[in-house]
C-alpha cells in the first residue's frame, strides 16, 4: 500500500479544519461523555409569544443574551409590581427563551440530554416543537432527554424553547427571580451510560488507618440490544493520586433496562473532610465493554463522619462542635437570582471572618455550584426544601404544587445533592402551617422523611418547626418523626422538649441575633447549635415601599460586614477580636417570631467616630471583644480598662464626644492581641477606590467588587456621604451591576452610576475577553475622582464551576 502523499494529507486536514469551522453549533472533544455548557447565545422574549416555541417567529423581537439570566432583577422596581413586598417590588410574568443549535454528525447514535440547574418558575420545555415537560418548583434542577426529537447534521437547526411563568403573584415571601437563572448544559453519552444522579458515594466505615468508600451506581442500556459491561472505579486523592480501585464483575444489561452496581473500595490513611481541611476525593467511574470505555463519570466526595448525638449535640470526625450557622436566601443582591459564584465565595469568606461555620439554604435547594463551594471551603450545610406544604403563605406559592410534586422534588434534590460532604442535614420545611392539622401534617411529614431516607439513608432530616408548643408538635409525635428536632426561635422550649425526652437530638433551625439565644446553644451540650436569621440581607420581605430588601443580615447585600456583626464575631471567632462602635440607641426589641411582625431594621451601631452632631455630647461606645481586657483610649487618654463580662455582653463606656482618634486595645495575659481604631472624618474631598481582587477571568462566574468610598483628604471615610458616583470603564470588562447596600433605595442595579450609602457604593466588574487591562474610574461632583486597574486573564481561574 502506498503511503498517502503529503499534499493529500494536508488537503484532508485542511478540509477537516474547515468543516470544524463551518459547524457553528457544538463541536466536542473526543471524550467518552461530552458535557457542554449550553449557557451562550439564547434569545429572550418578555411576555407571552403565541407560537414562540415554533421555529418561525419574528427574530427581531427577541433579545440575544446568555444565561444564567434573571429578567426580574432588571426591574424596574415599582410599588405596583405584582411581587409586592415579598418580591422586593420587582416585576413578574412570562419569559420565553429559545436557543438555536446544530449538532455535528459525530453525535449521531449518541444519547443527548439537557440539564437545567434551575428555571424560575413553572417552566415548560420544547425541543423542535416537542413538549418535554413542566416543572413548577423554580429551585430544583431537572433535565430531559432530547435524542429522539433532535436533528443531527451540520445544516440542521434545532430549537430549544423554554417558557418560564411566574405570573401568579405573590408567590413567595422573598425575592425569587425569573427566567433561566442558573446554568444549563448538554450531556452527550453513549447508548450505554450512567444514569443521571445515579451514582452515590458514601463512606460507611472510617478509622484513622482506613476508610471504606462505597460506590453505588446505575447503568442504563438504550442501545437496543442486550450487552455486557463492567464498571471500573478509581478513587483519586485530594492530590490527584489513585489511592484505591475496584472493578465490578461483568454485568449483563438487558436492552432498555437499568442495572445497579455497588462496590466497596478501601482507602488507607484517609484525609478527612472538615472545616479546616476540606479535602475532597474523587471517584472516577468508567463503563467498559469489549475493550472500549462507553461512559465515564467523576464524582467529588469527602470522607467524614458527621453525627448528631442526643446528649452532646453535633460531632464532626469525632470532634464535638457547635454549629455556628446562618440562614441564607438564594439572591445575590444586585444580581438577583442569577448569581456569579464569586459573589458567594466572597460572601462566605466574609462570614467565615465572623466565625460562621454553617449555612441553612433557606428555604429551598441552592444552585449546585453553591454546594461545590461549601464543599471546597469547608462549610456545613442544611439543605432545605419548602416554605409551605399544603397550606399557603402567599396565594400562588408551592402549596399549589405540593401534592403532585413534593416527593418528586425531594427525590431529585436528594439525588442531586447527596454526594456533597458539606451537607449534614436535610430539612423538610420551614415554619410549615400544616402542623395545625395534626394528623394530616404527620402523614405528610412521614412521607417526606421516607423519601429523604430512601434516596439518602446516610443523612438525618430536620424541619424548622413553627411554634411547636402551640401545635403540640413535641407531644403529638410530629417532632419525633424527625431525626433531629429543629425549632425556629424558641430555644428554651426546644431545650424543655429535650428535657422531656432526652433521646431527642436538637438543633436551632432559625434564631435571632441576641446573646440569650446564643447562650441557650452555647451553654447546653445537647443543643447542636444555631442558624441565625439571617447571614446576609436579602431582596424581598420588605416592610413597605420603597424598602426593597430585608436587613437582618450580618453582612449587607454587597457583602460588607455590618457593625452589629462584630458582636457575633466576638462570640464565634476563635481568633482575638476587638471592635468598637458608637451605639445610638439601646438594643432594639426583636419580636418572638419575626416573620409575623413587621420589623424595623433600624441601625443603632455605627463603626465611626464622626457623628452628625459635632458639638460636645455624650456617646455610648460598645466594644465587642473576646479578649481578657479591653482598654479604650480617646486621643491617647484611657477611658478605662474593662475585663471580659462573665456573660460575654459588650463592654460599654459613656464618654463626651470630641473629634480625634478612638482606639480600642485588646489584651490577653497582658499582651496586645488586637486593636481597632476609629478616626473623625473632615470634609468630603475625594473618592478612594478599592478592589477585592486586582485580577479576574473571563468566566461568567467571576466578578470583582470595586468599592468607591467617599473620604476626606486623609482618606477617612465620610459615614453619611450620599452623593452620586459615576463609574466609567475601559478595556475588556463591563459593569455587571452597581449597588450600595441600601435596603430603602429603589435605584436600578443595572446602571453605571449609584448614590453612595453610608459613604460608599460599588461597581461589580466582569471580564469579557481572555486578556487585557480594565480601567475603572469613579467621579462625583465636588470630589477628586479615582481610577483603578484590573488585569483580565493571566491567572488560573479561581472559580471552578462544576462540570456536572
Ligand atoms: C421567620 C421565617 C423567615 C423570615 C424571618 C424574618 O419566621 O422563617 O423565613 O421570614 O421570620 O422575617
Amino acid at each position: 500500500m502506498h503511503a498517502p502523499q503529503k499534499g493529500a494529507v494536508m488537503k484532508r486536514r485542511f478540509c477537516m479544519i474547515l468543516l470544524g469551522i463551518l459547524i457553528s453549533g457544538l463541536s466536542a472533544p473526543a471524550e467518552t461523555r461530552n458535557i457542554l455548557s449550553f449557557d451562550a447565545a439564547w434569545r429572550f422574549f418578555k411576555g407571552d409569544a403565541p407560537g414562540a416555541e415554533a421555529v418561525m417567529y419574528d427574530d427581531s423581537k427577541w433579545r440575544h443574551l446568555d444565561v444564567p439570566h434573571d429578567w426580574s432583577i432588571e426591574g424596574p422596581f415599582a410599588a405596583a409590581n405584582p411581587t409586592g413586598p415579598g418580591g422586593g417590588f420587582l416585576p413578574a410574568g412570562i419569559g420565553w427563551y429559545r436557543k438555536h443549535f446544530t449538532l455535528t454528525p459525530k453525535y449521531a447514535g449518541r444519547r443527548i440530554f439537557i440539564e437545567f440547574d434551575g428555571v424560575m418558575a413553572n417552566s415548560d420545555v420544547w425541543i423542535n416543537g416537542v413538549h418535554l415537560g413542566k416543572r413548577p418548583y423554580g429551585y430544583v434542577s431537572f433535565g430531559y432527554e432530547l435524542t429522539e426529537a433532535l436533528r443531527i447534521g451540520n445544516d440542521k437547526t434545532n430549537i430549544l424553547a423554554v417558557r418560564a411563568d411566574n405570573t401568579g403573584q405573590p408567590a413567595s415571601r422573598w425575592y425569587a427571580g425569573a427566567g433561566i437563572y442558573r446554568h444549563v448544559r448538554l450531556v452527550i453519552t453513549d447508548a450505554v451510560h450512567f444514569v443521571k444522579w445515579g451514582t452515590f458515594v458514601t463512606t460507611p466505615r472510617i478509622t484513622v488507618t482506613q476508610a471504606v468508600v462505597r460506590v453505588q451506581g446505575r447503568i442504563m442500556n438504550q442501545s437496543g440490544k442486550t450487552g455486557d459491561a463492567a464498571v471500573e472505579i478509581k478513587i483519586v486523592s485530594p492530590e490527584g493520586k489513585i489511592v484505591g480501585s475496584a472493578n465490578t464483575k461483568p454485568l449483563k444489561i438487558p436492552s432498555g433496562r437499568t442495572v445497579d452496581l455497588s462496590e466497596d473500595v478501601i482507602i488507607s490513611s484517609p484525609r478527612l473532610w472538615g472545616a479546616e481541611n476540606p479535602d475532597l476525593y474523587q471517584a472516577h467511574l468508567a463503563i467498559r465493554s469489549a475493550g472500549a470505555v462507553l461512559d465515564d463519570e467523576r464524582i467529588s466526595f469527602g470522607i467524614r463522619d458527621a453525627r448528631f448525638v442526643p446528649e452532646t449535640g453535633f460531632w464532626l470526625n469525632g470532634r464535638n462542635m457547635k454549629i455556628k450557622g446562618v440562614c441564607l436566601h438564594h439572591d445575590g443582591g444586585a444580581f438577583g437570582a442569577a448569581v456569579p459564584l464569586r459573589v458567594w465565595e466572597r460572601r462566605l469568606q466574609q462570614l467565615r471572618i465572623l466565625g460562621v461555620n454553617a449555612i441553612r439554604t433557606a428555604h429551598n435547594p441552592p444552585a449546585p455550584e453553591f454546594l461545590d463551594l461549601c464543599d471546597r471551603m469547608g462549610f456545613l450545610v442544611m439543605d432545605e426544601l419548602f416554605d409551605c406544604w399544603t397550606i399557603a403563605k402567599t396565594p400562588y406559592d408551592y402549596h399549589l404544587s405540593f401534592k403532585d410534586w413534593a416527593h418528586i422534588d425531594v427525590r431529585d434534590t436528594v439525588l442531586r445533592d447527596r454526594n456533597h460532604p458539606s451537607i449534614i442535614l436535610y430539612s423538610a420545611g420551614n415554619e410549615i402551617r400544616d402542623t395545625v392539622n395534626e394528623e394530616s401534617a404527620k402523614k405528610i411529614l412521614a412521607g417526606l422523611v421516607a423519601v429523604f431516607h430512601q434516596y439518602d439513608p446516610s443523612r438525618p432530616v430536620t424541619q424548622g418547626l413553627f411554634r411547636p408548643n402551640a401545635s403540640h408538635d413535641y407531644d403529638n409525635g410530629l417532632a419525633d418523626l424527625l431525626d433531629v428536632v429543629g425549632t425556629n426561635y424558641r430555644d428554651l422550649e426546644l431545650l424543655a422538649a429535650w428535657e422531656a425526652r432526652p433521646t431527642r437530638r436538637i438543633v436551632g433551625t432559625e434564631q435571632r441575633h441576641d446573646l440569650a439565644t446564643w447562650q441557650a446553644a452555647r451553654d447546653h451540650a445537647q443543643h447542636a447549635g444555631q442558624f441565625l436569621w439571617s447571614g446576609i440581607d436579602y431582596l424581598g420581605e420588605s416592610s413597605g415601599w420603597p424598602v426593597i430588601a430585608a436587613g437582618f443580615g450580618l453582612l449587607d447585600r454587597t457583602g460588607a460586614i455590618k457593625p452589629m456583626a462584630y458582636e457575633r464575631m466576638s462570640w464565634w471567632s476563635t481568633t482575638p477580636v476587638v471592635q468598637v462602635v458608637r451605639r445610638t440607641s439601646p438594643s432594639k426589641t426583636v419580636p418572638e417570631d419575626p416573620g409575623f411582625v413587621p420589623v424595623m431594621n433600624r441601625q443603632s451601631q455605627f463603626a465611626d467616630w464622626s457623628p452628625a452632631d459635632r458639638d460636645p455630647h455624650e456617646e455610648t461606645v460598645e466594644a465587642y471583644s473576646n479578649c481578657e481586657e479591653v482598654d479604650l483610649l480617646l486621643n491617647g487618654r484611657s477611658l478605662g480598662k474593662r475585663p471580659r463580662n462573665a456573660d460575654d455582653s459588650p463592654r460599654i463606656w459613656k464618654t463626651k464626644w470630641e473629634p480625634g482618634i478612638l482606639t480600642a486595645i485588646g489584651r490577653n495575659h497582658g499582651a496586645v492581641v488586637a486593636t481597632h481604631e476609629l478616626r473623625t472624618a473632615g470634609e468630603p474631598a475625594k473618592i478612594v477606590l478599592t478592589a477585592d481582587r486586582t485580577y479576574l477571568t473571563q468566566s461568567w462566574d467571576d466578578v470583582v467588587f470595586v468599592t468607591a468610598t467617599i473620604a476626606d483628604r486623609d482618606g477617612i471615610p465620610i459615614p453619611d456621604a450620599s452623593g452620586l458616583v459615576s463609574f466609567g470603564i475601559t478595556g475588556p470588562g463591563i459593569i455587571a451591576a452597581v449597588d450600595n447596600g441600601d435596603n430603602s433605595s429603589a435605584e436600578s442595579f443595572q446602571a453605571s452610576e449609584r448614590s453612595a450609602y453610608q459613604g460608599r457604593c460599588l461597581a461589580i466588574i466582569r471580564g469579557v475577553a481572555a486578556r487585557g487591562k480594565i480601567t475603572i474610574a469613579a467621579a462625583s461632583s465636588g470630589l477628586k475622582g479615582a481610577s483603578i486597574v484590573l488585569n483580565c486573564g493571566g491567572q488560573l481561574p479561581r472559580i471552578r464551576r462544576r462540570s456536572r
